[in-house]
């Protein structure tokens, strides 16, 4: 790609979010990821709010559409079929209209309504944030009482796809009780679209299936899940996020006036210095994520390990601690930061959640270190993110030696993150 500049890259990136918008909803990337996803959908949010508030406020509306009566709301939904990914709906069974899958993901919907909010707080954007309130909190319920069993304050996930960090060297232990033997034949589409050596191994895939075969054959019953699931892993990334969107979800309670719901939020609050506790792993010297199961962390510094600044879980020793990780892993790539140490013997700098950087979890990243008061880091972590895309364009991710892209082209999310925040 021959180099653009500052004013043509965005130029690019509302090409790309408006290309991929399929009416009221926008695709990751149309060809691997050819539904709408839930946080990428709210990461494309905070995109289009920089040029079309409206259909910003249109594209979180369109996710809580799909919401289930209990709160629950899926990864994907399947507004249109398209046989150009696998698992479908078929495969999922969700039994819902529209159909979805039967599994959630990252919270970030709540922050991405708050700044939208906040974007605009005139008589006109109201009446969506009241309608949307409810909907978030009871998201928000949901966590707390099904995936929260041991009421630590984390988010337990039950499926690796639901932390959005898919083949993290974090799952490799936990997924390994997943029973295989079951699984029977099946075909990828992913590997049709994607290099093999970016995507996860067909080990991983086997695990995905087995556990999504496990959730369907309890109907989808969340909580019989959270409590009999092979895999309960409480996931590090998710529980800062929620941390985070609890934050802002008590801001926009307040906004709105709404005093027992900003006390509920404030309860959920009051938990984060234990889920912090419960998440910090002292031989690893860092937060990683933790088995439920076995009690066991899951032993990997990865970029999700970073998020404590994000969700507002601070104790010194553990801060400096951080620090000293990000000053070492700046020292050992090109640009930050990558999704696995590259000190760890998994770390493969092409392999999706394995190392490649990830312009979305950066944000999140920066936007944490810019909250806790480190804004040089916070500026370091654009800073790298606006260089990797203004290299090549707007990919899933990037190898942090060399800067290669790996995965897909034209990403809606990376499209967003730069709008939003790093090519500003
Ligand atoms: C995939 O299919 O790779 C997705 O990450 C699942 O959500």
């Amino acid at each position: 790609m021959t180099a653009l500049n500052q004013d043509q890259l965005s130029a690019r990136a509302r090409e790309i979010l408006t290309g991929n918008d399929r009416g009221g909803y926008t695709v990751p990337n149309g060809r691997v990821y050819p539904f709408q996803w839930n946080w990428d959908s709210a990461f494309v949010a905070l995109g289009f709010a920089t040029f079309d508030l409206d259909r910003a406020w249109r594209e979180v509306e369109t996710l809580f559409e799909a919401q289930w009566p209990g709160g629950f709301v899926p990864h994907i939904v399947f507004w249109k079929d398209d046989p150009g990914y696998f698992p479908g709906p078929d495969v999922w069974a969700s039994g819902r209209t529209p159909p979805t899958s039967g599994i959630t993901q990252p919270p970030v919907a709540a922050s991405v309504v708050r700044a939208l909010w906040e974007a605009d707080e005139s008589a006109a954007f109201r009446p969506r944030l009241e309608a949307l309130f409810p909907k978030l909190l009871a998201w928000h319920r949901w966590f707390h009482e099904v995936r929260d069993p041991l009421r630590t304050g984390v988010v337990v996930a039950t499926h690796p796809w639901e932390t959005g960090r898919d083949n993290s060297a974090e799952w490799d232990a936990p997924a390994s009780a997943v029973d295989v033997s079951n699984v029977g034949e099946y075909q990828r589409r992913d590997t049709s679209h994607l290099d093999q050596s970016m995507r996860p191994t067909k080990l991983d895939y086997d695990r995905y299936l087995a556990l999504v075969q496990f959730g369907r054959a309890t109907g989808w019953d969340h909580r019989r899940i959270g409590q009999t699931n092979p895999f309960r892993v409480a996931d590090v990334g998710m529980t800062m996020i929620l941390l985070r969107a609890n934050r802002d979800l008590l801001v926009l309670a307040q906004a709105l006036g709404r005093t027992a719901e900003a006390a509920e939020i404030a309860g959920w609050l009051s938990l984060a210095d234990k889920a912090g506790d419960y998440l910090w792993d002292e031989a690893l010297g860092a937060y990683s994520s933790r088995d439920i199961i076995t009690g066991r962390s899951c032993g990997a510094l990865t970029s999700a390990s970073f998020l404590n600044f994000y969700g507002g879980v601070g104790r010194p020793d553990r801060d400096r601690a951080m620090l000293a990780h990000a000053e070492r892993i700046a020292g050992q790539v090109g640009r930050l930061m990558p999704s696995l140490d590259p000190a760890d013997p998994r770390f493969e700098p092409l392999r999706y959640w394995r190392g490649p950087v990830w312009a979305v979890v950066n944000y999140l990243i920066g936007t944490g270190f810019a909250l806790a008061g480190h804004a040089d880091w916070a500026e370091r972590v654009r800073r790298d993110t606006g260089e990797l895309i203004a290299a090549t364009g707007f990919h899933e991710a990037y190898n942090p030696l060399n800067s290669a892209p790996s995965g897909g082209d034209d990403f809606s999310w990376t499209a967003a993150i730069w709008l939003h925040w790093a090519g500003r």
